[in-house]
Parts: C-alpha cells; sequence; structure tokens
C-alpha cells in the first residue's frame, strides 16, 4: 500500500470512490434512500473540487488504484474517511490515520474530531477516539443519525 497527497488528478476517482464507499459499506447501517442522498448519483463536482483543495486529502492505493482517501482540517476536523468496499478490513483506514495524526502533531494540533458514521465508529473508537454525543444531522431532505467524536492528542 502507498499513502500520498491527493493531487486534482484524483478527483473523479476520489468521488467515485466515496458513492461506493457509502453505498456498499455504509448500507450495513443506514437506509437506501439515506444512502442515495448521502452519496447523490451526480455529485456536485465543484464543490468537491474547492473542498479537496482546501485541505490536505492522502490518498491509499492498492497496486496503482485508489483504495482510500481521508482529510485533515487545520482545526483538527476529519472531515472524510473512505475505503474502498473491495479493500475493507486490510488496514486502509490504518495507514490513512497514521498519517492524518502524522500531520496533526507537525502542526501541534491538540485534538482531532469527527462526525462519524455508525458504520465507522467502532473504526474511530479503536483509534482512540471517544463519543461526544450522537446526534441527528439532515442532508438532502434525509435525516441522518451520526456522532460527534473527538481524540486528544499529546
Ligand atoms: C470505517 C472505515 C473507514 C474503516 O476502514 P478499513 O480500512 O476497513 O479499516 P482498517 O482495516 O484500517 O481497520 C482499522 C482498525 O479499526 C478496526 N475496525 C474497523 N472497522 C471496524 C468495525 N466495523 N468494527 C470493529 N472494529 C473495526 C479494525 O479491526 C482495525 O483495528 P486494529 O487497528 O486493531 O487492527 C470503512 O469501513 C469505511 O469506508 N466505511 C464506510 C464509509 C464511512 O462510513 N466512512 C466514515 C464516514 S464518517
Amino acid at each position: 500500500m502507498n499513502i500520498r497527497r491527493y493531487v486534482p488528478a484524483d478527483l473523479d476517482a476520489v468521488m467515485d470512490l466515496f458513492r461506493e464507499s457509502v453505498r456498499r459499506v455504509a448500507i450495513r447501517d443506514y437506509s437506501e434512500a439515506q444512502v442515495q442522498a448521502w452519496a447523490p448519483d451526480v455529485p456536485d463536482r465543484e464543490r468537491w473540487a474547492e473542498r479537496r483543495a482546501s485541505r490536505p486529502t492522502w490518498i491509499a492505493e492498492i497496486d496503482g488504484r485508489l483504495a482510500g482517501f481521508a482529510d485533515l482540517e487545520p482545526d483538527g476536523h476529519v472531515d472524510m474517511m473512505y475505503v474502498h468496499p473491495d479493500h475493507q478490513g486490510r488496514g486502509v483506514a490504518n495507514a490513512l490515520m497514521k498519517t492524518v495524526e502524522s500531520e496533526a502533531a507537525r502542526l501541534g494540533l491538540g485534538r482531532l474530531y469527527t462526525e462519524a458514521s455508525i458504520t465507522a465508529k467502532p473504526f474511530f473508537e479503536r483509534k482512540g477516539f471517544r463519543v461526544i454525543a450522537p446526534q441527528t444531522v439532515s442532508l438532502r431532505g434525509m435525516d441522518f443519525i451520526n456522532y460527534r467524536m473527538e481524540k486528544p492528542l499529546a
């Protein structure tokens, strides 16, 4: 597995992976209507491009193909952590989180925080995050339960 920084040419592959991960993995914990709202058929490409440009994003590759990606906002917010359905449970998210934590340490951040899906909550707990509170968020007309979680950094 290779971890590298995202470049704009990765945009379409990243958007595809996001949709696959939500539709095929998060469907374990959310309804069909919820995953359609979370990862619509036609994503807002410009908004995706802007968001990727506004923060570091890391790509995990296996055999030269995108296997997962994660990001880190300047205040310690981990907005995205998605692994391809065909590469679940092989340490891809572990490797991405290690990279995120190295960057957080380099920046001297005091904590990481995220809004974890039901699907991702056990992963974040394993990585030392604790639940601050469950919450209901609305997206494209659908309500979702997720968990505000944080991890203090040394
Ligand atoms: C959550 C997700 C990112 C985990 O990715 P992954 O590559 O399969 O995770 P890893 O194989 O690197 O596992 C890392 C650790 O978390 C643990 N873990 C991961 N998922 C787990 C689960 N559902 N239950 C218990 N432990 C879990 C692993 O056992 C492993 O523990 P270890 O460090 O002791 O070996 C992945 O399942 C995913 O993409 N989910 C769908 C998208 C999603 O909901 N993303 C988050 C949005 S907030």
